[in-house]
């Protein structure tokens, strides 16, 4: 086994407690098999545009010059599909939370020889990482890849939603011209609260972007910030989720999803919020009870609800979120920018490279370590 130094003590040590497949790789060929969506007619569009199947993060040459197997596909759900068939053999599992592949403890039972789950992009959510855990698998993302990304999304659709831009944009291509029925609900930024659920990576980049704007800044974390970067930011901590949410005028969801945050927006907290409150949902579509957001958007308790992500992706064609009003809803677009693919790249190309070599990864991109789930999942 081709393992060095402390790392290779470390993985020995745990190796011989019984909760770990072997963190690194053993020497020989692996079956590497990436899921990511499709481009079609729009993969040759942009030499860069590595994120798709075709472009297969750009590491195809190098995996194969390596003797390594690499099977790329966007063939994901159920029994029948590409990825099912080549669960029972693969090594390194490879995929993005755009296009997730859902990885079940009953997948992570029949995959005998997977060791690594790498995600190309934030969010492991769409892993069981419990499961991962107790089968010892290791499973890492490449942390602050798309934070810019995100958060220059998050600020479009704050600004899309604030000043009521969709139904001016649906009237330009309808033929129609009609200023009241947008003036109505219109605002400026300026002035308005707004608060942040989550205030890690991407809060922080929100929060930096939206002080010039003036507004009131406030941040509900597990954690505080140190109060000279909180003086910095000019964000105001919210110990009591609840206690925020009242005051907002825009809530904007920066945590990870977890156990602790799945279903967090239920009706009884969407109710504490302000009437007529705009909540914009990069995070997970699943930190929302559906039903709850869509209720709340017809209403007219929440006046506008943007975001890219959706449970499950891709969203079902009778996904309520398609329907309801007042919303800013795309595909899972925002931290998969060309910039953004290029460094998700690149990082999965560093991880593959180390765990060839038996080398450790960055600490911040383990999720799931020698049996253990990062501190904000547990
Ligand atoms: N839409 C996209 O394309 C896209 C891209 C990247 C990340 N994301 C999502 O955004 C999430 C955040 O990314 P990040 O890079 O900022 O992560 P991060 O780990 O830097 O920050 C997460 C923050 O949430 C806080 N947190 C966790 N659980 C909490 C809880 N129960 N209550 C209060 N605060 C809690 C943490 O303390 C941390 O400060 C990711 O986990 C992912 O789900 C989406």
């Amino acid at each position: 086994m081709a393992m060095k130094g402390a790392a290779s003590s470390a993985i020995k040590a745990v190796a011989s407690s019984g909760i770990t497949r072997n963190l690194h790789a053993s020497p020989g060929s692996k079956k590497i098999v990436g899921v990511f969506y499709k481009a079609n007619e729009y993969a040759s569009m942009n030499p860069n545009f590595v994120g798709c199947v075709e472009g297969a993060l750009g590491i195809r040459d190098w995996l194969e010059s390596q003797g390594h197997e690499y099977i790329v596909t966007d063939d994901k759900e159920g029994p029948d599909s590409e990825l099912e068939k080549h669960i029972p053999d693969l090594h390194v599992l490879i995929s993005t939370p755009f296009h997730p592949a859902y990885v079940t403890a009953e997948r992570i039972k029949k995959a005998k020889n997977l060791q690594l789950l790498l995600t190309a992009g934030i969010g492991s959510d769409h892993i069981d990482l419990n499961a991962a855990a107790a089968a010892g698998l290791t499973v890492a993302e490449v942390t602050g890849s798309n934070v810019v990304s995100v958060a220059e999304d998050e600020l479009m659709r704050i600004l899309i939603l604030v000043r009521n831009f969709l139904p001016g944009y649906h009237q330009a291509n309808n033929g129609e011209w009609n200023v009241a029925a947008i003036a109505h609900r219109a605002y400026d930024l300026e002035g308005k609260t707004i608060g942040t659920v989550g205030a890690g990576r991407i809060g922080k980049l929100l929060l930096q972007r939206l002080k010039p704007f003036n507004c009131n800044l406030l941040y509900h974390d597990r954690l505080k910030m140190d109060p000279e970067l909180e003086k910095q930011i000019g964000a105001k901590f919210e110990e009591d989720l609840d206690a925020m949410l009242p005051k907002c005028d825009v809530i904007v969801i920066n945590t990870p999803l977890t156990d602790k945050t799945r279903g967090l927006f239920d009706k009884d907290r969407i109710a504490k919020c302000k009437k007529g409150v705009l909540i914009v949902n990069n995070a997970r579509g699943a930190i929302m009870d559906t039903q709850a957001i869509a209720d709340a958007c017809t209403s007219g308790h929440v006046a506008g609800y943007g975001g890219d992500v959706w449970y499950p992706q891709p969203a079902p064609k009778d996904h309520p979120w398609r329907y309801m009003p007042n919303h800013a809803m795309t595909p899972h677009i925002s931290g998969t920018t060309i910039d953004a693919q290029l460094r998700y790249a690149a990082g999965t190309k560093d991880m593959l490279e180390r765990y060839f070599k038996g080398e450790e990864f960055p600490p911040q991109h383990y999720i799931v370590k020698e049996g253990k789930l990062a501190s904000q999942y547990q």
